[in-house]
């Protein structure tokens, strides 16, 4: 049975399987990436299927690409839609990106340049995923890197993609924090003009110092900055799922768990 998303939560990881499969990880909820599952059979998505009798579970996808002008192909909105069927997760989210063109897949999440024709492309992309899969999805804040002349601000752009869609927004504190940055803008005036009411999870990552500008790496702890901007927001919203991500340099469970438990504390010093 489908359940809502409620607490705090960590991306399931190949180092954790063995805690997840065995009930034993301290956690509300798992976050998988769904083209790992996408799958008919096989130890992928037994394993999936026996953490899930534990968790609930948010399914985020990589490689919806729904900014780019080509259609996805049926059999991928197909494969996810099994997938959904299989697991009943409680979330399905996907990027505001693109990945890649005729039939290559980068395993980039590519930036979408903010204009209006991107805008359609991106809001007839979300209809058609949502349409298939009979149900709302979530679409997670980029971070990014550059910016292309002549468009308008990401909270406009994704403001617009929720009024038209009806999808709702996964919203990644720290991207926020690294493409605020990396723009030169305030991360906390950027909530300003986002629809926080229509954020349904919270992702939390750590970044690192590139050449050129903050990196969304995924291989450290969070920022002590990204959490003040996590306490920012949850201030304005009230409580919302929460998780970390992590892939690089992938810690012990209970250092994960450590961590994991400083949103919590944060999330229940501003509440109370
Ligand atoms: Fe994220």
């Amino acid at each position: 049975m489908t359940t809502r998303l409620s607490g705090f939560g960590l991306g399931m990881r190949r180092p954790h399987y063995a805690h997840y499969v065995a009930g034993e990880a301290p956690v509300d909820f798992v976050e998988v990436i769904s083209e790992n599952f996408m799958v008919a059979g096989g130890r992928p998505i037994d394993t999936l299927m026996r953490a899930r009798a534990h968790y609930p579970v948010a399914l985020h996808g990589v490689s919806l690409s729904v900014g780019s002008a080509e259609t996805r192909s049926d059999d991928y909105l197909d494969r996810l839609k099994a997938l959904v069927d299989r697991i009943e997760p409680a979330v399905v989210s996907d990027h505001l990106c693109w990945t890649g063109i005729g039939g290559f897949n980068s395993h980039d999440l590519l930036p979408v340049p903010l204009t209006e024709p991107a805008l359609d492309t991106v809001c007839r992309a979300i209809d058609r995923a949502q349409s298939h899969l009979q149900r709302p999805m979530l679409f997670e804040n980029p971070s990014s890197y550059i910016a292309f002349a002549g468009t308008m601000p990401e909270w406009e752009f994704l403001s617009e993609m929720v009024r038209r869609t009806g999808c709702g927004l996964l919203l990644d504190v720290n991207n926020i924090f690294v493409s605020a940055t990396n723009h030169g803008l305030d991360p906390h005036g950027w909530l300003d003009g986002l629809p926080l009411d229509a954020v349904g999870q919270i992702h939390l990552a750590g970044h690192s110092q590139g050449e050129h500008g903050l990196i969304d790496t995924h291989d450290a702890p969070v920022d002590p900055a990204v959490w003040a901007l996590y306490t920012e927001v949850i201030r304005r919203t009230g409580p919302l799922p929460t998780m970390i991500e992590r892939d690089g340099n992938i810690p012990a469970l209970d250092a994960l768990a450590d961590e994991l438990m400083l949103a919590r504390q944060a999330a229940c010093a501003v509440l109370a």
